[in-house]
Formats: C-alpha cells, sequence, structure tokens
C-alpha cells in the first residue's frame, strides 16, 4: 500500500474516533466537546424547547458565545456605563444531537462553566433547571430524558435582561465551554474528589484524597478503587487501591493516602504538577476514569513576616483581573487567557485576585500551569445592593449553593491560596455584617480549611468594619488608602494582612501630557468633575489617579517597605470594558490597567518589570515625535545598573540615578528630531541600550503575528500587531490610519481593537483605526488545513500580507 493510501486510511480511522461515542474504545469516561453546531437568536421564544418549534431561520454558531460583544454602542443602553454602553437582553440557544443507541444503560450529564446569566436548560422539552449566577459552572446530569440513538434537543435560554446587573462589563450567553459527560452508573461524583497534602518534607509528602461515588443503578456494585499519583513525566509515583461496595442509588466517600517520596515542590518559578488518576474496576473492566491536578506545596500568612511559599518568604506581586478578553469580550477561550497571563508573568506578576466572581476552568488550569498564585473570589455584593439588579437579588435563594459549588469546582487547584468570600461587601458598614461574614466562613471551612478565608474590606476603623468584627476572617484583605498601612501592625495586632485591592491609577497607552511631575487625583473631590481631555484620554506618565488610590509608585514603594504585609494586588493587570471612570459616554472601557485592553503593555508595565523581575530593563518614553523645541519629559525605568546617561543626537544630557526610593529617573528635554538614546551602566560597564527615533513619513503597514502556525482546531487564535513605520522601520507613534483587513484561508477575523478607551467602533468589524500607533487583528482557525492569509491595507500604502500556517 503506498504511503498516500495508509495516510488516508489513518485519517478516516481518527475522523470515525472523534465522532461523539468512539471515544469510548479508549476510556471509560468520555468528556466531548459540545459546543460546536448551536443555533442562536436573540429574543425570548417559550416554544423554543418543542420538538417541532422552527428554528431555520436562527444563526449557526460554535459556543463560547457572547451576544453583547457583537453589539453597538449606545450612549442609552440599559446597561449603561459599568457595563461599557454594549446591549443584553434575552437570548435562546438549540442544539439537536443525536447519541449511541448502546449508551442507554449510561449516566450522561451536560456542564456549562458559565452561562450569563439567568439560564434554564431544557431537554427534550423538560426543564432541567435554572441558574441566575452568571459565574458559575454547574451541569444536568439528563439521561432520563434523552432518546438513546435518536434526535435530541437541547434548549437554553439566557436572560440578561434586568439591568444595570454589573459594576463591569458581564457580557452576555454560553459564554464560557460546555461539555457532554459520559459514564457508567457507577462513577466519581461531579467534582468528586478532593486532595490535600497535610504534611510536607524535603523526603516525603503525604497526600490526602477524598473521593466521593455515586451508584445510580438499580444493583448493589462490587468495585476496585485505583488511584495512581503520575508525576509530569506519567511516571507512577504512589498508588492506593481498594475493594468497596456500594449500595444501589446511593453515594460513597472513600479516603485515600499516599506518600510521595522526594517530591518536587509547586511554586510560582517552577509549578511543579503531578497528578492523580482514580480508576474504577468492575471485575476486570475499567468503567470510570477522572484526573485530579496535584501540586505539592505549602504557605503560610504570617502577622509581622508577610507570606512564605515552601518556607521561602515572598512577596505576592498580584494583579487584579476581569474575565473579558477584550475584543473577544467575555467569550472565554484558553489562548487569549494564556496570552494575557504570559503578558502579566514577562511583567514580574506571580499572583492573580480573580476580581470578583469565579473565573473559567481555564483560567483555574493555567494558573496551576504557570505558576500564578490565586486569591479565588465569591461575590462582590451579599445581600445589600450595590447596583438596581445586581446578585442581591439571588442571595437567599442561591448563596448557599453557590458558595460551596465554588469551593468544590476550585479546591483542588495547587494555585488557590487563599478564598474570598466578598469585595468591598456593603454589609461591612453594618452590624448584619457579621452574621453572614461567620455564616459563609463555615461554609468554606466546611469544605477546605487548607487556606484561610479573606474579603476585600474598604474600612479599616476596626469600630465601624463588622465583617471584620465577626472574627471570622483568617486573613484580612485592605483595598486601597495605602497610607494606613503603616499603623495596621499596632491596629490590627496579630492578623494576618493583604492589600487586596490597590491603586487604581489612571491611563491611556501611548498618551502623554507635559509637563509629567506633580500628582493628579480623580476627582478631587468626590463627584467633581474630571479635568481631563477633550479626547478622553489620560496621560501615561503615572501621574492621575482615583482619589482612593494610589499611583503605581506611591502603592509599591509603600507595600515594599511593609514586611508584614503579604503583598498586593493592582487594579487592575488589563483594562477591561465597562468602568471607564473617570469619563462618561464615549468612554467605554476601564483606565485602570498596566496593559491596555488590546494587550499592549502601558509604559508603568515596565516600572513593575524593574522591580518585580531580576532581567535588566531600562525603558524610556515617551516616542520621539514631539513639536519643534518644545519641552518633553523623559523617563527612564531600569534595574541592574548604577546610573542611566541620556543622549539626544550624540550629545550627552548628563547621567543620573535613583535617589533613596525612586522608581525612575526624568529628564526635561527641548525637543529636536533625531535619536533620544540612554545607556544603563554598572560599575562602569554597560548593561543595556536603548534608542528611540523620530519617525519620518509613513512609509509601510508592518505587521507582526504572536504565533507563526496555530492549529486547525476552530479555536487556536492568533493575535496580529498592526502599525505603520517609516522607510527606516520606526514607528509612527501617532498613526491614527484605519486599516482595513482581508483573511482568507484557514481562518476568520473574530475581533479588532486599538486599546482607545472611547473608540466606538465596533470589535467585530473588519476594519480598525490605529490608535497611537498600533492596533490588533485577532484571527481564529475556522477548521481548515489551509495557511491563513491576513491583508491589511490603508490609503496609498502597499497592502501588507501575513501568513500563519494551520497544522
Ligand atoms: C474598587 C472596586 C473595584 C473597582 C475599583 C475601581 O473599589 O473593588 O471593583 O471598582 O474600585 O477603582
Amino acid at each position: 500500500m503506498n504511503k498516500n493510501i495508509l495516510q488516508k486510511i489513518a485519517l478516516a480511522i481518527l475522523l470515525l474516533l472523534s465522532t461523539i461515542g468512539f471515544s469510548q474504545v479508549k476510556q471509560a469516561r468520555i468528556v466531548e466537546d459540545f459546543n460546536k453546531n448551536w443555533n442562536f437568536k436573540l429574543g425570548d421564544y417559550p416554544l423554543a424547547p418543542q420538538k417541532d418549534f422552527n428554528a431555520a431561520d436562527w444563526r449557526v454558531l460554535q459556543l463560547p458565545h457572547d451576544w453583547s460583544i457583537e453589539g453597538a454602542f449606545d450612549k442609552d443602553s440599559k446597561t449603561k456605563q459599568a457595563q461599557g454602553f454594549l446591549p443584553a437582553g434575552i437570548g435562546w440557544y438549540r442544539k439537536t444531537f443525536k447519541l449511541l443507541a448502546s449508551w442507554k444503560s449510561k449516566n450522561v450529564s451536560v456542564e456549562f462553566d458559565g452561562v450569563f446569566k439567568n439560564s434554564e436548560v431544557f431537554i427534550n422539552g423538560h426543564s432541567l433547571g435554572i441558574r441566575p449566577n452568571g459565574y458559575i459552572s454547574f451541569s444536568y446530569e439528563f439521561s432520563k430524558y434523552l432518546n438513546f440513538g435518536q434526535e435530541n434537543i437541547i434548549a437554553v435560554k439566557v436572560d440578561n435582561d434586568a439591568q444595570p446587573n454589573s459594576r463591569w462589563y458581564t457580557g452576555s450567553g454560553i459564554y464560557r465551554n460546555v461539555r457532554l459527560v459520559v459514564t457508567e452508573k457507577l462513577h466519581v461524583d461531579e467534582w468528586g474528589t478532593f486532595v490535600i497534602t497535610p504534611e510536607i518534607s524535603k523526603e516525603k509528602a503525604s497526600v490526602r484524597l477524598e473521593v466521593d461515588l455515586k451508584n445510580a443503578s438499580e444493583n448493589e456494585k462490587e468495585f476496585r478503587l485505583v488511584s495512581s499519583i503520575l508525576d509530569k513525566n506519567n511516571k507512577e509515583v504512589a498508588k492506593v487501591e481498594s475493594t468497596e461496595k456500594i449500595a444501589a442509588n446511593s453515594s460513597l466517600k472513600k479516603v485515600q493516602n499516599f506518600n510521595v517520596k522526594n517530591p518536587k515542590l509547586w511554586n510560582t518559578e517552577n509549578p511543579y504538577l503531578y497528578k492523580i488518576v482514580t480508576k474504577i474496576y468492575e471485575k476486570a473492566q475499567l468503567t470510570d476514569n477522572y484526573e485530579t491536578p496535584l501540586g505539592i506545596r505549602y504557605f503560610n500568612f504570617d502577622a509581622e513576616k508577610g507570606f512564605s511559599l515552601n518556607g521561602k518568604p515572598m512577596k505576592i506581586l498580584g494583579v487584579c483581573l476581569h474575565h473579558d478578553n477584550g475584543a473577544l469580550g467575555a467569550v472565554e477561550n484558553i489562548h487569549a487567557v494564556k496570552r494575557k497571563l504570559v503578558l502579566m508573568k514577562e511583567m514580574g506578576v506571580n499572583a492573580i485576585r480573580m476580581s470578583h466572581n469565579p473565573h473559567s476552568l481555564e483560567m483555574m488550569q493555567l494558573c496551576d500551569e504557570m505558576g500564578f498564585i490565586v486569591q479565588d473570589e465569591a461575590f462582590d455584593v451579599w445581600k445589600k445592593k450595590k447596583v438596581t439588579n445586581d446578585y442581591h437579588k439571588d442571595w437567599d435563594a442561591w448563596h448557599k449553593k453557590d458558595l460551596k459549588d465554588f469551593i468544590r469546582r476550585d479546591r483542588n487547584h495547587p494555585s488557590v491560596m487563599m478564598w474570598s468570600i466578598g469585595n468591598e461587601i456593603r454589609e461591612q458598614f453594618d452590624s448584619t455584617g457579621i452574621a453572614i461574614t461567620r455564616e459563609l466562613a463555615k461554609i468554606v471551612k466546611s469544605l477546605d480549611t487548607t487556606r484561610p478565608v479573606t474579603s476585600a474590606l474598604t474600612e479599616n476603623i476596626i469600630e465601624k468594619n463588622f465583617i471584620y468584627q465577626s472574627g471570622a476572617l483568617d486573613l484580612l484583605g485592605f483595598n486601597y488608602k495605602h497610607e494606613d498601612y503603616k499603623d495596621f501592625p499596632t491596629r490590627f495586632k496579630g492578623q494576618k494582612i493583604i492589600a487586596s485591592e490597590s491603586v487604581s491609577a489612571l491611563e491611556t497607552r501611548g498618551h502623554y501630557d507635559f509637563p509629567s511631575d506633580g500628582i493628579k487625583a480623580w476627582p478631587p473631590k468626590h463627584n467633581a468633575p474630571f479635568d481631563g481631555n477633550a479626547d478622553w484620554t489620560v496621560s501615561a506618565f503615572d501621574n492621575v489617579k482615583s482619589y482612593w488610590g494610589a499611583t503605581h509608585e506611591e502603592n509599591w514603594k509603600t507595600i515594599k517597605k511593609q514586611d508584614f504585609m503579604a503583598g498586593t494586588f493592582i487594579w487592575t493587570g488589563f483594562d477591561y470594558i465597562g468602568e471607564p471612570d473617570p469619563y462618561p459616554y464615549p468612554a467605554r472601557s476601564s483606565y485602570f490597567g498596566i496593559v491596555d485592553l488590546a494587550g499592549f503593555p502601558k509604559d508603568v508595565y515596565y516600572m513593575y518589570q524593574s522591580e518585580w523581575t531580576t532581567k535588566p530593563v531600562l525603558h524610556i518614553f515617551p516616542h520621539w515625535n514631539w513639536k519643534k523645541d518644545q519641552e518633553v519629559d523623559v523617563w527612564a525605568y531600569y534595574n541592574n545598573a548604577d546610573e542611566v546617561e541620556l543622549f539626544l543626537n550624540g550629545k550627552s544630557l548628563g547621567k543620573k540615578a535613583k535617589q533613596n526610593d525612586d522608581l525612575h529617573i526624568s529628564w526635561r528635554v527641548k525637543f529636536e528630531p533625531g535619536t533620544l538614546k540612554a545607556i544603563s551602566r554598572k560599575n562602569g560597564k554597560v548593561v543595556l541600550e536603548k534608542e528611540i527615533h523620530t519617525a519620518g513619513e509613513a512609509f509601510k503597514i508592518d505587521l507582526k503575528a504572536d504565533k507563526k502556525e496555530i492549529k486547525n482546531d476552530t479555536y487556536d487564535l492568533v493575535y496580529v500587531t498592526v502599525s505603520i513605520t517609516d522607510k527606516e522601520g520606526n514607528l509612527l507613534p501617532n498613526a491614527n490610519d484605519l486599516i482595513n483587513f482581508e483573511v482568507s484561508g484557514g481562518g476568520k477575523l473574530v475581533g479588532v481593537d486599538n486599546g482607545y478607551q472611547a473608540n466606538l467602533d465596533s470589535f467585530k468589524a473588519n476594519s480598525c483605526k490605529l490608535f497611537n500607533g498600533k492596533c490588533i487583528a485577532i484571527v481564529q482557525s475556522n477548521g481548515k488545513k489551509e495557511s491563513i492569509q491576513l491583508k491589511a491595507s490603508t490609503g496609498n500604502l502597499q497592502v501588507a500580507l501575513i501568513e500563519v500556517e494551520v497544522q
């Protein structure tokens, strides 16, 4: 047989195996992607769950999906400014599917990672239930309603109509992944394991695994429960097995204890992961296999010494992140999340606060794999509202279940080291806060005692803070008010403390106002108008802050000195959609990010890099295209050097060095076009050199893809940075040309953005205006195994083309 035919046969077998039902050949538990081929329509269609409902005119799409991001910005939108003026409303999803007739004896569940919000799921006309919370993961076991071997109809109503319901952009729809999980009647339950590591030494780690088993059959079952710990190379390092019995229609909890010899510890630099594979055998037949991630690490919060991981003192250098993925909206995509986390890692971030709600499975998994410490957060409101239609409406009926499900889903992630039961909760200001805090802490402790319970508080006067007075917090989180930190060790004697939220400074990437000295607070007094720029920009010199916050430098200088402080979470790592304070419409996304919404770092990113990493940094800014003789402030962030010398067109403008606790140096320079060059030196030896050139006439469109190839899986993404350069390749820092895109081959354009907070063009357009010289085009695999061509054109410039391979 020739090679070609063999390849075709192999491909055919692979295709066959990938259709629902054939993966059972390989393993007992079947987990299928259930995102494809859904129909969707905006509006309310109560008859959509019925079989004979005609959905012929419904759009066909692949989940995850967010309909808000596809809509137009509207000043009068019910979602208001907090959600970026994008639409919400009601939408329905519907899908027909078939399962093998031979699965009749199985247990089939559908798992939703997140639906915003108020979902109701129907299978073949039966309602499976509602779930108001838009951030919670949930599932339904629906075998008894399924027609095996025949067509089934699943329909999902999503009701995000009651607005406003959030203080930031939420998105609308089934915006996270959906899976179908098929097991035998006897199986490990949903989120059915819990692993802890009670003792860890250099020689040995003890590992305790709890397994929740479920027997949904009418018969008692005898089975073997076998769990193995595998190291990173899938080598078995420990194994425990036992023979068990479980009654018909019942649940059973089993505990398995292991020892791992010479354990490799998980930490933020080397996040070593083991996994535990739990198998059920009925006679010789493997009937379930379930994986639990395992990271072996220990940590401690100390009232005087702050935080330590595996016995090593360190500061938690964190950022708060909201869940949106910029131009993709709330659509969750592992590649988008990874891009964000890579940028954070390179900046020196070692921790993420999941603001202010449960995040996706992908986010949690990547934090484990990439070495981020996680503050996992459940709520932004309890019983008392922040906005008219927020979660306070669901509190009474749902908070217990939501909190439990959140902990059960996330408690096996080694990255999680704090449970936050709430952000800036209103009940901290009145005595009702005491009972609720105790209730929530108790729920958390009933499911996990290995991590401290915390809450992000604003009030640091003991008598006024009832959440604190409950005595139920293990770790005190304080938001802002950095000037007060120095008093905390005496005020909160013996208490463990973290700056759960800090900074809230404002910046627009690539925009500079002079002079750069002097700090401006917004608003100077509460509710006073912001004396800002007519184009809704804010200078990127880290000198504009919210009145409750601090500049990045003010905050870090303070935190750095407080040994008792476990660390800080900066508000925020990235700009996010919504909360565009301090400006009104048309501003529609936030100014707080260290990185803009498109993923371009603002200058202060390099301040952190110079402080939070050991790699040599020399970053000078602003750009070098100004008016002749204009006074321009030039700032430098640097490390690993004693001084920096600045040159303009070869002439030295002097050497400077940071004094005392300075975090940057600066020069005031009369602008002349040419080359600005900085050299950092240590003991007289050059460490780094940086040059910025005045850019001339536009010559060419420059396209840079963040990957050379992507997978043809309909999910993978490539981010292409677009700019215009002069003949010498210098980026034009003020270019604002409209760039048109055309994509052909194995990809499609799924989002564009330039990071400008007041840009009202659609994130879904086929064009994007450069903002301060840059924009991004996001291209996704469309499933074809053809290379992708992205063409970019504007005005008279030659059309630019970039090719990305598809694997
Ligand atoms: C905090 C709040 C955040 C965000 C931030 C903006 O008080 O916790 O969610 O609103 O202010 O500065």
